[in-house]
């Protein structure tokens, strides 16, 4: 009987959350990472048909984008296998405003079972669990010159979406954009998150090529880069430089903002340096 959900990036920033979110709830779930019991890699289809068996439900959290070129193809048999093991319902992770994921999102909107699409904006935890946390905790941020504001967006509330979006009825073939409460400029976030740390966190802007330099020095891999690259300049040139009012629309309440954010994850200790 089809009746557990599989939560893919089980440890991630969403999938981790999502996880715990139904086990509150005392659903069946089956995790999907490499590291999982039953380990799911996007790299390795050769026992997708074994992950899916005998599931319902999945929240699908790609890696590393759904822009990157050969997501399409990995969705695209994906979701033929989980059509072929009889599951139901997919809710697919996306990024507003990624022209290049709508691809992807399509072939979930046309696969033959049910579908919700979240769309989220830059997560706030890319500062405490992401790309950003190294830059935090070295006192020093630097990043290409971003002109627009991103209104960034706490994981909690996406979880709690993606949880209301597989065990709530109301949210078939929907496609939510999430947005945070405000809009924010990259030097504004840090300088909240140093103001409430109470240590300074310099900020420097340079050129694209300059940041892809440095990357390079660090033995950034270059897949890793290209989608650094088009995340920075296409992603933020502006499109998403609006708020949404999905999160209230779903959750029946206001999105978490910037400055909650800070002041729970300064609890964690994650953000805590020798100096400190
Ligand atoms: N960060 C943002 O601001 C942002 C905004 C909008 C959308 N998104 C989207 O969010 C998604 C990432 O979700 P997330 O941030 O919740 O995850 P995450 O924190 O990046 O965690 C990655 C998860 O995926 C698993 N994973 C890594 N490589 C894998 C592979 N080859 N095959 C299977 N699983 C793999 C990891 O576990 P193992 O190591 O055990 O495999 C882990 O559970 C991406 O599609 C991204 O485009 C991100």
């Amino acid at each position: 009987m089809n009746n557990k959900i599989l939560v893919l990036g089980s440890t991630g920033k969403t999938g981790r959350r999502v996880a715990e979110k139904l086990q509150q709830l005392h659903l069946q779930l089956r995790l999907g990472s490499r590291n999982a019991d039953l380990s799911f890699n996007w790299d390795e289809p050769g026992n997708w048909h074994q992950v899916l068996n005998g599931i319902e439900k999945v929240y699908i959290a790609f890696q590393p984008d759904l822009a990157v070129p050969q997501a399409v193809e990995k969705i695209i048999l994906f979701t033929q296998t989980a059509l072929q093991n009889k599951v139901k319902k997919l809710v697919l992770l996306s990024g507003r405003g990624e022209k290049e994921a709508e691809e992807c999102e399509q072939v979930v909107i046309s696969s033959g079972m049910d579908w919700t699409i979240i769309r989220a904006s830059w997560f706030m935890q890319n500062f405490s669990e992401g790309f950003f946390l190294d830059s935090i905790l070295s006192n020093e941020m630097m990043l290409p010159v971003i002109n627009a504001k991103e209104p960034f967006i706490d994981v909690d509330d996406i979880a709690d979406v993606v949880v209301a979006s597989l065990t709530e009825e109301g949210h078939s073939q929907k496609i939510y954009e999430l947005t945070g409460p405000e809009l924010l400029s990259f030097k504004t976030a840090t300088a909240i998150i140093a103001g409430k740390l109470g240590r300074p966190i310099e900020f420097n802007e340079t050129t694209m090529e300059e940041y892809v330099a440095l990357l390079q020095s660090f033995q950034v891999p270059a897949d890793f880069i290209w989608l650094i690259r088009y995340l920075f300049t296409e992603l933020l040139d502006g499109r998403n430089e609006s708020l949404t009012n999905d999160i209230e629309r779903v959750l029946d309440r206001k999105p978490i903002t910037f400055d909650e954010y800070v002041t729970k994850t300064i609890k964690t200790g994650v953000w805590k340096t020798q100096l400190v």
